[in-house]
């Protein structure tokens, strides 16, 4: 805690408000008591400027594009790391040794079957349900079904929970794949990873073996360890709302899908793979380019662009390495969509509403090739994202119930509507 002070000068009167120092990053103003001295509120709707907690989880530089989880920069977490040992550390703050590892694997492994009955959320949906929406619906219908851990109270509950949630996620993902294309579910296997497992969930069929193949998996898990964790972003924010209400861990976590799913925040690596497909040919690039400088086109480059990251996002660069090793690998490096990026990446980088706007590629501009590589339909690809933060959900929503100076989240606002007027009977109107 510093003793740094800043003072507000206001209609004659001042106010004096704490600054509060992080390990790095900008530091804060402490504002808590800005009602109680001055009256006014602050206003900041998107929270552009706003710290809404304190965080130990995850730290951005958006200027430098550099990402710590637990203070471990991503590219080497990408490339050294698993995305079990991912969960570890965001999770409970340190890399784990051989044993916490190996506990932590049987953990998980053994809370990835579902409840049997919960597969009948499934048969009520229609088939072309878009699985984001079956996602949503059967993730928050868990707390229906695993009533001894809901009490967020209870840290022992508050664990199994969070286990439950990062396990049985990719057990109901692949189920809404299977789902929608009229496949019979897969049942989880305990002798198989993580990531192994829900590949063979999603891609298996009773007739015969599915064989995992290696470099599926490796990138599979390095995309979900790119996108496990991402401080307070929209998602993140929305599951730290509703869990300060006191709301069990499955409804919460189902808030974070929900919010996910916007073309503006998880949605974008199923709209900018659909983007491509769009522009379908790099002569088609400049049309697509001016569209998105217009200011009375709504249309905009997905996969471009960053609240926080004023420069390229650390995990684009990792899919683009990613994006080629797969495709190399896959005996795909002539995908046109590949081309389609590549150029598009190429000219907007150097276009100079881009430059001035500092617009980067963000880590949905590449991962939907990846993904459509790897045989996931776009559909998917947003259900990936979601499959993937949950431990990040889990970790910050963990945080936050054990800090002491939590509290039920509610906002202000100004007011600009009617002042107050007596009712009138519709016979007088
Ligand atoms: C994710 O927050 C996180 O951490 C999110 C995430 C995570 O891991 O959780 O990183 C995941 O959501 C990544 C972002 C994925 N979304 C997209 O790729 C969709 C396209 N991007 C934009 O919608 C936008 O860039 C946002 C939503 C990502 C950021 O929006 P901001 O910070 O509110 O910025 P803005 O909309 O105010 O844009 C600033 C300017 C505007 O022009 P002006 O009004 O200043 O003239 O830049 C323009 C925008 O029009 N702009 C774009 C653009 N993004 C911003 N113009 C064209 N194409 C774009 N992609």
């Amino acid at each position: 805690m510093s003793d740094k002070k800043a003072i507000l000068h206001l209609e004659g009167k001042q106010a004096e408000f704490p600054i509060l120092e992080g390990s790095v990053g900008p530091s804060v103003i402490d504002i808590r008591s800005l009602y109680a001295q001055t009256g006014m509120f602050t206003y900041d709707p998107g929270f552009t400027s706003t710290g809404s907690c304190e965080s130990a989880i995850t730290y951005i530089d958006g200027d430098k594009g550099e990402l710590l989880y637990r203070g471990y920069p991503i590219d080497q977490l990408a490339e050294k790391s698993s995305f079990m040992e991912v969960c570890y550390l965001l999770l409970y703050g340190n890399l784990p040794n051989k044993q916490e590892m190996d506990e932590f694997n049987h953990g998980v492994t053994y809370h990835t079957m579902v409840h049997e009955q919960l597969t009948n959320f499934y048969k009520g949906f229609r088939r072309d349900a878009h699985p984001m929406a079956i996602l949503v619906g059967v993730a928050g219908a868990l707390s229906a079904f695993y009533h001894d851990s809901l009490d967020i109270n209870d840290p022992e509950q508050r664990r199994i929970a969070g286990f439950r949630m990062i396990a049985k996620m990719p057990t109901i993902a692949a189920y809404a794949y299977k789902y929608s294309i009229g496949q019979p579910f897969i049942y989880p296997r305990n002798d198989l990873g993580y990531v192994e497992n829900f590949l063979r969930m999603c891609f298996a069929v009773p007739c015969e073996d599915y064989k995992v193949d290696p470099v599926v998996v490796r990138a599979m898990d390095r995309i979900m360890t790119l996108h496990a964790d991402h401080e307070q972003n929209a998602s993140t924010s929305t599951v730290r709302l509703a869990s300060s209400s006191g709301a069990n861990p499955f409804a919460a976590i189902a808030t974070g899908i929900a919010c996910l799913w916007g073309p503006a925040h998880g949605g974008a690596n199923e709209a900018a793979l659909n983007m491509l497909m769009e522009i379908g040919d790099v002569s088609r690039i400049p049309e697509y380019i001016a569209r998105a400088k217009d200011k009375n086109d709504p249309f905009r480059l997905m996969g471009f662009g960053h609240r926080v990251y004023k420069n390229y996002d650390p995990r684009a660069k990792v899919m683009q390495q990613t994006c080629h090793e797969v495709l190399d690998a896959l005996n795909l490096r002539n995908d046109p969509l590949l081309q389609v990026a590549m150029e598009l990446e190429k000219i907007a980088l150097n276009d100079e509403y881009f430059v001035e706007k500092k617009l980067y590629p963000n880590v949905d501009f590449y991962s939907g090739i990846i993904l459509k590589a790897l045989g996931f339909p776009t559909s998917m690809f947003t259900v990936l994202f979601a499959l993937s933060r949950t431990v990040g959900w889990i970790s910050q929503w963990s945080e936050m119930i054990e800090d002491p100076s939590q509290r039920i989240g509610r906002p202000r606002q100004l007011y600009t509507g009617s002042l107050h007027r007596d009712y009138v009977p519709i016979n007088q109107r």
